[in-house]
């Protein structure tokens, strides 16, 4: 008998200390897609948005419009955007890193874009061509123009935890980076475990660090990758903290071309096991998760990493 014929996860009242529910912020699609040796057809693309937005899932990341040589696995964002049936209570926030993506964004009718920043110097310059400084000097016109054009404007920031070149990263480095995402207008913040090595205490630490500076968890969210296999319970550590919205990926997919570390993100199926079973509500469909990243490891030829998907998929 499979185990969710048998009931499970057996499904506790939700703790005191958990918020009661999460906004899945389902970057699978851009974040998930960026990262693979051959560039997904835009029909899979397509369908793979389709199928996650009948999952229930309201804010699906759809693509970035970023310099088509830089990352030329999402340089089919302009036919994506015409041609994809955006659905009433769906979000698909895209990502835009300087004047040229926002004009691309502008043009195909995108109301939420996000820009990405690092707290680091060695990835600004591997991600962006940018110094430390130089980025916020890109992002705050575009973060400025986006509003003016009625936009929301998300603020990523990469490497919060630990950096490839770099080592260790000191979270008030982070705070003072993600208060200038902040104080340019962004409306939320999502951390980046960019390579995926952070760990429970770190998050705890980070929180509180942007807590003493003024920051509450209302204004971040997070964004684990998994290479370590921590991303799960970073994730319960930072919903201790009152985080309610949550990055994560269906199937697990993701990494970043910039950063060879990092592999996929939290995948969506395994946080959705764990937020039934915590009693924690969001909305989407785990049967239909699932289905629809076995489906998407067809397509790219390989299993998921998600253990959630492999279990329920088997
Ligand atoms: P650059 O080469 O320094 O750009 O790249 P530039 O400003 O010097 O411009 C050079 C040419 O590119 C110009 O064309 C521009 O018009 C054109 P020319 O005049 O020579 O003909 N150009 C563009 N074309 C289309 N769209 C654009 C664009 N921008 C310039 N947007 C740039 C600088 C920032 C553009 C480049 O470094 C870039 O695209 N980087 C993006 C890298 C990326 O997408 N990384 C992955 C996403 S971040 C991530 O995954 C982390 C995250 O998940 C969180 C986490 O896990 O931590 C978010
Ligand atoms: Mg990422």
């Amino acid at each position: 008998m499979s185990a969710r014929e048998l009931g499970l996860p057996e499904r506790l009242t939700r703790h005191d200390d958990l918020p009661p529910e999460v906004t899945i912020w389902e970057v699978g699609p851009r974040d998930g897609l960026q990262n693979e040796a051959d560039t997904v057809p835009v029909d899979v693309k397509l369908e793979f948005l389709d199928r996650l937005a009948n999952a229930g899932l309201t804010t699906l990341e759809a693509t970035s419009f970023v310099h088509p040589k830089w990352v030329p696995q999402l340089a089919d964002a302009e036919e994506l955007l015409s041609r994809l049936d955006r659905r009433a209570g769906v979000r698909y926030p895209v990502l835009v890193p300087n004047a040229r993506g926002l004009d691309r964004a502008v043009d195909a009718g995108i109301v939420d874009v996000a820009v990405f920043a690092s707290a680091t110097e060695s990835f600004a310059r591997r991600n962006l061509n940018s110094t430390y400084g130089d980025q916020f000097a890109m992002f705050e016109p575009v973060v400025a123009r986006a509003r003016d054009e009625g936009m929301a404007v998300r603020g990523y920031l990469s490497m919060c935890f630990g950096d490839p070149w770099e080592g260790v990263v000191d979270p008030d480095r982070v705070v003072a980076a993600g208060r200038r995402l902040l104080d340019a207008g962004c409306w939320q913040l999502s951390l980046g475990d960019t390579v995926g090595v952070a760990t429970p205490g770190q998050v705890d630490r980070l929180v509180d660090a942007f807590a003493a500076a003024g920051v509450g968890v209302d204004a971040l969210a997070v964004h684990f990758h998994d290479t370590y296999g921590q991303a799960l319970s970073n994730t319960l550590a930072a919903l201790r903290r009152g985080v309610s919205t949550v990055d994560s990926s269906a199937g697990g997919l993701g990494g970043c071309p910039y950063a060879e570390s990092a592999t996929g993100n939290l995948a969506t199926e395994d946080l959705v096991w764990m937020l039934d079973g915590l009693g924690v509500q969001h909305g989407a469909d785990l049967d239909a998760l699932v289905i629809t990243s076995t489906w998407m490891a067809e397509q790219l030829g390989r299993p998921s990493p998600s253990r959630v998907v492999s279990a329920l998929a088997g």
